[in-house]
């Protein structure tokens, strides 16, 4: 861990190319926005204080993520990198180390930081670079004849000869905060970009002997800067392959690794299948054995082990006991609580519900605001009202009891224990337990009746 560290991210940018009303740096990469990657990443660094420059959007930007804990910088006018470095300086005090990350490079790791840091430290310029096959729109390293770090050129700067260079600048640079104020303060904006470029330093550090360090980026994928949507698509790609990775490892099954979304944390226990097309969010614990089938959703949830998920479900806020089975098609929303051995089947929405082990859901009902028993048995179209237009009411129904296909059970209601409900009910008050309730209009036979014919 390096003393008095300052890190300064840049977000003030626009990010035109990414044809956007959003601040670019709010542009989703998994379950975060960009910003919150890097800032997750400095976090890990041990940085006396971790500073954030915006302008563009600034405001949807400190709205979006106010919570994270950093120093808030505003730059007015976004004059380029050199000036928005410049303007965090002002909360630098002058015997800091100094890293500076971009808000569009998100996938760069600690490790890789620390090292660079550590290279360069107390009193060497730091920068990470990276050699590209296709290096256009990057910032490009020149070397002088001895092969030193002589100047960074940006690329609409370039000769024809520089072109060719393939060791581009990452954006991540270190320095001692002293000289590197006294080089923002010399920046000029007479380059091709029309501003104050923090690359330009590199020569100003070369210039008064201070010592230039260019570490190279283990992997490229790190490095890679997000510009416009192909950046992203292209970003989003490498940190799944990150995730699925890191699953693959832990011992679970992915039918086909591209064919995963994790936009979270997924804690898993032993032979854990995913099938494809399968997007996890948020928090997720799969237990031993879970089977998640093609086309499923599952947000901050719980499953037990053996669970099986069948195809195309919708899981949010669940827990599910072991050996629960769910779907295909069920749409299980936030505050169900599934018991051991519990199934819900097809066409299936839950909603604040518990139902006990071994209960059965089978098909096409909706289950809202119910405290359901164990060993119950919820028949085909069962509807629990739970909403009167106003206020939301419980149904709850005991241990054992049998509700018939179709019935509607018109909440506040109780359904005792062992009770049985005729099929086609509407139930308006307590179903006393191991009884038959029923409510069912007689049926009338008409004699004389004719269906209607075309005229
Ligand atoms: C920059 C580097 C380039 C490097 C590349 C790596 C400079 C001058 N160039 O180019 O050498 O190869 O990143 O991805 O630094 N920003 C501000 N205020 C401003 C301008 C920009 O905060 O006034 C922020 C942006 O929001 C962005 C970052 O700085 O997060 C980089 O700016 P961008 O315009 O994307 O620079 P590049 O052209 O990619
Ligand atoms: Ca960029």
């Amino acid at each position: 861990m390096i003393d008095n560290l300052h890190i300064v991210v840049l977000a003030a940018g626009r990010g035109t190319r990414m044809v956007s009303d959003r601040p670019k740096v709010l542009a989703p990469l998994g379950e975060w926005p960009l910003l919150r990657h890097v800032v997750a990443t400095a976090q890990t660094l041990g940085a006396a204080e971790i500073h954030v420059v915006c302008g563009f959007g600034a405001d949807q930007i400190r709205t979006a993520l106010g919570y994270l804990q950093v120093n808030w910088i505003e730059q007015p006018r976004q004059l380029g990198t050199g000036d928005a470095v410049a303007a965090a300086m002002t909360a630098v005090p002058d015997d800091a180390r100094v890293l500076v990350l971009y808000g569009d490079v998100p996938l760069v790791r600690p490790q890789t930081l620390s090292r660079l840091v550590s290279a360069s430290a107390p009193d060497s310029l730091g920068l990470l670079s990276v050699d590209l096959e296709e290096p256009a729109g990057y910032g490009r390293i020149v070397r002088d004849a001895y092969g030193q770090v002589a100047t960074i050129i940006e690329d609409k700067d370039l000769s024809v000869e520089q072109r060719g260079i393939r060791e581009v600048n990452t954006g991540v640079i270190t320095a001692p905060a002293q000289p590197l104020r006294r080089w923002l303060a010399g920046l000029s904006d007479d380059n091709a970009q029309g501003e104050y470029l923090l690359t330009d330093c590199i020569a100003m550090a070369v210039a008064d002997g201070t010592p230039v360090v260019a570490d190279h980026a283990a992997s490229v994928a790190e490095t890679q800067g997000i510009n416009d949507r192909r950046d992203l698509a292209r970003a989003e790609r490498t940190y799944q392959q990150r995730k699925t990775e890191q699953l693959l490892q832990s011992g679970v099954t992915l039918r086909d690794p591209d064919r995963v979304q994790v936009r979270g944390d997924v804690t898993v226990g032993r032979d854990v299948l995913i099938d494809v097309d399968v997007v996890l969010e948020g928090d997720i614990t799969l237990g031993d054995g879970v089977h998640i089938e093609p086309g499923c959703i599952i947000r901050h949830a719980v499953l037990g082990a053996g669970s099986r998920v069948m195809a195309h479900s919708v899981l949010e806020n669940a827990r599910l006991a072991a050996d629960c089975q769910v779907g295909p098609f069920a749409r299980v929303r936030p505050g169900t609580e599934l018991g051991h051995r519990a199934t819900i089947g097809n066409f299936v929405e839950t909603k604040n519900a518990t139902i006990g082990a071994s209960s059965k859901i089978n098909h096409l009902s909706y289950v809202g605001d119910a405290r359901i028993g164990k060993g119950v048995n919820v028949g085909a179209g069962v509807i629990t009202c739970n909403y009167d237009g106003a206020n939301k009411h419980v149904t709850t129904i005991g241990d054992d009891a049998f509700i018939g296909s179709d019935t509607q059970l018109v909440a506040p209601v109780e359904v005792g224990a062992g009770a049985t409900i005729g099929a086609g009910t509407t139930l308006t008050k307590t179903a006393p337990p191991n009884k038959l309730s029923l409510s069912r209009a007689e049926l009338v036979v008409v004699d004389n009746w004719h269906r209607p014919s075309k005229t």
